[in-house]
C-alpha cells in the first residue's frame, strides 16, 4: 500500500492527483445523482422486505451495498464482482491498522494479491475494449503521461484499486453511524418535518463519529506542529475523531447537535483531503432523504456492531425496525 495515491509525496502525489482531475465537480456529481438514487431505492425495498418480517440488518442490506453499487456503476465495475470486491477490502485493510498481528496481515497480504490480480485485469479489459467512461479516460491520461506502457498499467492499476477501497468501508460506516445516529424517534421525526437540515445531520453524524478515527504519517524532517516539537522519522498519528471533539472547536462537543455548524476532520486535511468526500455526502444525503420519506417510524432496536478495529472503522450489523 506504500505505493498507494495516500502515500506519497510530491511530486509523484501531485501528478497522480492531478491525472485523476476533479473527481466529483458539479456535472460529475450531477451524473450520478440518479444513479445513486435508483441504487438507494432499490436497497431500500430489500430492506422493506425484511423490515415487513419485523427486525432487518441495515448495515448488510443497506450501507454496505450502496458505496460498492455507486462506485461499481461509476467505474464500469459489474455487479457480478461486487461481493467478491467487498470481501477483498473487508479482508485488506488489516494492513493500514494501527497494530495489526501476524495472522491478520497474512490475511490483508493474500487480499492485496487478490485485487492486484482483480484490478490489473479490469485495466486491461479496458484497455482491450475502451468506453465513453472514467476509467477509460484514466487510460488515455497516463498513455499520455508515461511512455512506458507497463509503468503506466502499475499506476492505473494502484489508482482504480485504491480509490476503490477507499470509498468501500469509509462511507458503509458514515451509512450505519448515520442511521444510528438519527433513528431515534424525537430525532427522526424532527427531520422528517425539517428535511432541509439533512445536510447539516449528515455533516455532524461526520464530526460525532467519523468512519476513520486517524491516520499515521511520518515526519520528513525535523518540524514544530502546533508547538510540539517532531524529529525527523517521528512517527504522528493524527486523531481526526479526537479533533473533532475539541472543546476549542466545538463547544460541547459530546453533544450531538444538527444545528452546531460546527467543522471535522472526518476527510482529512491539506493536499490528501479526500478525493471522495463529495460523493460520500451525495450517497448520505440522498439515503437519508429517501428513508425519511419512506420510513416513518424507523429505529434501531439494536446497537451497531463493530469489527475490533482503530483505523478505519467497520459496522458489521446494526439492527432496525419499523
Ligand atoms: C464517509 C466516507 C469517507 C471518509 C470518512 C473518507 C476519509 C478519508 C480520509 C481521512 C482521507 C485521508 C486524508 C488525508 O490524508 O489528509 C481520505 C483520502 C482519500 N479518499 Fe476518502 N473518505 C471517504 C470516502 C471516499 C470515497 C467515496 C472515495 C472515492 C470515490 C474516496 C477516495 C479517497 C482517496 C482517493 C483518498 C486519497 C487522497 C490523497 O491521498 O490525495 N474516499 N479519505
Amino acid at each position: 500500500m506504500t505505493g498507494t495515491l495516500s502515500r506519497l509525496n510530491a511530486p509523484e502525489h501531485t501528478c497522480q492527483r492531478r491525472s485523476l482531475g476533479n473527481l466529483f465537480d458539479r456535472s460529475a456529481l450531477q451524473r450520478l445523482t440518479p444513479t445513486v438514487r435508483q441504487e438507494a431505492d432499490r436497497l431500500l425495498d430489500d430492506l422493506a422486505e425484511g423490515l415487513r418480517r419485523g427486525e432487518a440488518d441495515f448495515a448488510s442490506i443497506v450501507s454496505e451495498r450502496l458505496p460498492i453499487a455507486t462506485v461499481g456503476a461509476w467505474l464500469g465495475i459489474p455487479p457480478e464482482d461486487h461481493s467478491h470486491i467487498l470481501e477483498m477490502t473487508h479482508d485488506q485493510v488489516y494492513a493500514q491498522e494501527l497494530l495489526p498481528t501476524g495472522s491478520q496481515l497474512a490475511v490483508s497480504a493474500a487480499a492485496t494479491a487478490r485485487l492486484r490480480a482483480y484490478f490489473t485485469a479490469l485495466v486491461a479489459g479496458r484497455r482491450a475494449e475502451p468506453r465513453e467512461d472514467v476509467l477509460t479516460g484514466w487510460i488515455h491520461a497516463w498513455d499520455a503521461l508515461e511512455p512506458d506502457r507497463e509503468r503506466a498499467d502499475e499506476t492505473l492499476y494502484r489508482l482504480v484499486m485504491f480509490v476503490t477501497i477507499a470509498a468501500l468501508e469509509t462511507t458503509g460506516t458514515l451509512l450505519s453511524s448515520m442511521t444510528s445516529l438519527l433513528a431515534e424517534p424525537g430525532r427522526w421525526a424532527w427531520l422528517r418535518s425539517h428535511p432541509e437540515h439533512v445536510d447539516a445531520a449528515v455533516e455532524e453524524v461526520l464530526r460525532y463519529d467519523p468512519p476513520i478515527h486517524f491516520n499515521t504519517r511520518i515526519a520528513a524532517r525535523d518540524t514544530v506542529l502546533a508547538g510540539v516539537p517532531i524529529p525527523k522519522d517521528g512517527m504522528v498519528h493524527v486523531l481526526y475523531g479526537a479533533a473533532s471533539h475539541d472543546p476549542r472547536r466545538n463547544p460541547d462537543p459530546e453533544t450531538f447537535d444538527i444545528g452546531r455548524g460546527g467543522g471535522h476532520l472526518a476527510f482529512g486535511s491539506g493536499v490528501h483531503y479526500c478525493l471522495g468526500a463529495a460523493l460520500a455526502k451525495l450517497e448520505a444525503r440522498t439515503l437519508l432523504t429517501r428513508m425519511l420519506e419512506r420510513f416513518a417510524t424507523l429505529h434501531t432496536v439494536t446497537p451497531p456492531v463493530y469489527a475490533a478495529r482503530m483505523v478505519f472503522r467497520r459496522v458489521t450489523s446494526l439492527g432496525v425496525a419499523l
